[in-house]
């Protein structure tokens, strides 16, 4: 009798190791672990074993039938799980969702402009603070005591105090000056704060980029090729540029530089105010009084400075004639940019 169980248990092993489906399994069960199977009948065949026999096959026939019952409910829950519909993690072929994006204020990406432009030139990007007194904004870039620029009317005074909002972005070359030795390289831009009536060509708050360069020998020459350089890689080379003599209190001489109205190519349109030429940056040396407040000796250093507008720039390139649309965030217009 042990011959016969130890068979049915290599029968029953190798049968359950072939099995693919649910069927299959079914007629396993029928055959082996039904009321009539084959093992059942070695259950019934136990009666005629000898008293002796009889424990030992029991024993035997018990672990037979668990086993096989273990094999059993293993392979049912096996195959029942393969033939539940499988969920796709995601399906690769649906169309993605629309994450709407951001971009950057046309404002920002011109003052990334200027910096990319002025940083391929080997300037540095510093910034100061837009609160700031009345030394670093105007004694220090010898503005007269009496000059207009001081007038509450242009500058926004904390009441009482020496306290300002910045007119501009040339105090921060005083600044640095005051902090570094020469040679200084250094664009700065920020924004700017001015005390007039908001209108289609000025607002109470916009951006300047000023940027300096002094060292030894520095020229005038150099100052050109600098702003001829910007003007080109901001305006596009075709354009043709000139240089008028101007003011400033901080610079000696002073120059601005005009290139060629970008809209009409200098034939005169609504943009240039039909002269053919828009100003683009004030500009000039260095005043030797603004060399020696910060400790240069203005017989050895030399250097150039200038101020840009940004807004005004990226009004020019783009050809529009309201300053206002800036500010306005009509995503229409900005979706332009
Ligand atoms: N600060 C001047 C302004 O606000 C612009 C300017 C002119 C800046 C000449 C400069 C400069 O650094 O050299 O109108």
């Amino acid at each position: 009798m042990q011959d016969r169980i130890e068979e049915i248990r290599k029968q029953f092993t190798a049968e359950i190791e072939a099995i693919q489906s649910l069927d299959q399994l079914e007629q396993l069960r029928i055959k082996f672990l039904a009321r009539k199977g084959s093992i059942a009948e070695l259950f019934d065949a136990l009666k005629n074993a000898s008293p002796d026999q009889k424990p030992v096959m029991g024993k035997l026939l018990n672990e037979l039938r668990s086993l096989a019952q273990a094999a059993f409910d293993a392979a049912k829950s096996r195959l029942e799980q393969a033939a539940q519909p499988q969920e796709a993690p995601f399906d690769v072929t649906l169309p993605g969702r629309y994450v709407p994006l951001g971009t950057k204020h046309p404002i920002v990406q011109t003052l990334d402009e200027y910096k990319r432009i002025f940083v391929g030139m080997g300037f540095s990007i510093v910034t100061g603070p837009e609160i700031e007194n009345d030394y670093y904004n105007f004694d220090a870039l010898n503005f007269a005591p009496d000059h207009p620029a001081r007038d509450m009317q242009d500058t926004f005074f904390i009441h009482g105090s020496k306290i300002l909002l910045r007119t501009h972005t040339t105090p921060v070359q005083v600044r640095i000056m005051e902090q570094q030795k020469p040679p200084v390289r250094a664009i700065m831009p920020g924004k700017v704060y001015r005390n007039e009536a908001v209108s289609a060509r000025s607002l109470v708050q916009f951006h300047q980029v000023d940027g300096i360069y002094v060292d030894k020998g520095v020229t005038f020459s150099e100052l050109k090729g600098t702003l001829v350089t910007f003007a080109k890689q901001y305006y596009g080379s075709s354009i043709k540029y000139r240089f008028r003599p101007s003011y400033f209190p901080f610079t000696e001489p002073s120059a601005e530089m005009d290139i060629t109205c970008y809209l009409c190519a200098g034939k005169g349109c609504r943009i240039c105010k039909h002269s053919g030429w828009l100003e683009i940056v004030g500009s000039g040396m260095v005043h030797p009084n603004i060399l020696k407040r910060v400790g240069y000796d203005p017989e050895k250093i030399s250097g150039f400075a200038f101020g840009f507008g940004v807004e005004r720039s990226l009004l020019l390139r783009a050809g529009i004639d309201d300053i206002r649309i800036l500010y306005e965030n009509d995503l229409r217009f900005l979706r332009q940019f």
